[in-house]
């Protein structure tokens, strides 16, 4: 599919008022975008679990204005009005209004929450952006004669894009890929997919643990950081690797082999943290206490042959990922060992999930 496969003919039908809501999950990657050139294309393909209970609830309600002259929005979140989101939803609405024609003849009104603590260093923008996406999808929806599922999902994915790169792999579940792969039927840099192959028993209700070993504002951003791919000594090298990673483990899902699943896992978090400490400016964005808990779970690992691998986004947090027969004792392990190292011994128990839905009220 091309960009222009999203944009609609003319409408045949209007809506005056009405609200939609959708909630939509976090995801976490396990072969890492980082690097895209313009309009969020992404340097190299990505592959994320989708989560179940880190999400965002958004409801978005519409009401037809008198001109079509800008866009008009107001943005709450906890039912409190935030100002300070308007310019990034106003540059993703310039963005996809191409795509979504209808956008400057609403007057929205965009209520939103997360059940993750909002300074919890958990991304917000996959799950926020994706299921802003999918409102406005669940609109178009409305003034068209028939949408099959297929599209809506691809065009919510393709849009949620244009908001946050990682958000488009936030539409569906359980394992999404999102960037051109020769290897894998479907991929696409516009949007992400359902991961098109057999994926082994092993990875059913796949844990990710969250330890949230520091909750304060990031120094650098992602957008930021992504900007330092350009011209970064080594980005045509790890853009190859992620090819290779992503090959490597699709043998991996099918196989069920755990120990090489754990092995690229862990070598995707620590090459995307070396690009950023390699970068011109460098940045550090893991902890102290965010190497104590690898080496323990290294250690941990060693003495008890258990599958705990670890992953971390751009953040200091650490993603702990196991089978989830293996369950009881890694939280032991956690309560015991580990939450000396997380604020407030802070930390999510989440798994694999299946994407996002619509809540009818
Ligand atoms: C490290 O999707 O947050 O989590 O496209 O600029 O919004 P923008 O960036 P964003 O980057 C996420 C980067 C990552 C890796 C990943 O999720 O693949």
């Amino acid at each position: 599919m091309t960009e222009q496969q999203f944009i609609p003919n003319l409408y045949t039908k209007t809506v005056e008022t009405g609200k939609i809501t959708w909630e939509s999950p976090s995801n976490i990657a396990l072969v890492k975008y980082w690097g895209k050139k313009n309009d969020q294309i992404p340097e190299n393909p990505s592959i994320s679990f989708t989560l179940t209970d880190c999400k965002t609830i958004t409801t978005l309600y519409y009401s037809k204005k008198e001109n079509n002259d800008e866009f008009s929005f107001e943005v709450f979140l906890d039912n409190e009005k935030k100002g300070d989101f308007k310019p990034k939803i106003e540059t993703f609405f310039k963005r996809i209004e191409v795509y979504l024609p209808f956008l400057k003849e609403y007057h929205f009104k965009i209520e939103t929450t997360n059940t993750f603590p909002h300074s919890s260093g958990i991304a917000s923008s996959a799950s926020g952006m994706s299921a802003l996406a999918l409102c406005l999808m669940s609109l178009e929806k409305q003034l068209i004669d028939n949408m099959d599922e297929n599209y809506f999902n691809k065009k919510a994915s393709f849009l949620a894009r244009l908001g946050s790169g990682s958000a488009c792999r936030s539409v569906e579940g359980d394992l999404v890929v999102w960037g051109k792969h020769e290897n894998i039927e479907g991929s696409s840099d516009l949007f992400g997919i359902k991961y098109p192959y057999k994926v082994h028993g092993n990875f059913r209700n796949y844990q990710d643990t969250i330890l949230l070993v520091d909750k304060g504002e990031k120094q650098v951003s992602s957008t930021v950081g992504h900007n330092l791919m350009h011209n970064h000594p080594f980005a045509e090298e790890r853009f190859k690797q992620a090819q290779q990673n992503l090959s490597t483990l699709m043998g991996i899902i099918e196989s069920g082999d755990l120990n090489s699943f754990i092995e690229i896992v862990e070598s995707e978090a620590l090459t995307l943290h070396a690009m950023m400490m390699t970068s011109m400016p460098y940045f550090i964005l893991m902890k102290p206490n965010t190497l104590e808990i690898i080496n323990k779970i290294w250690a941990f690992r060693k003495e008890t042959g258990l599958h705990v691998g670890f992953t971390l986004d751009a953040g200091a947090n650490v993603h702990m990922l196991y089978p989830e027969k293996e369950m009881k004792p890694i939280l032991e392990f956690i309560n015991n060992e580990l939450v000396a190292y997380i604020e407030n011994a802070h930390y999510i128990v989440d798994k694999i999930g299946l994407g996002a839905s619509q809540i009818i009220i």
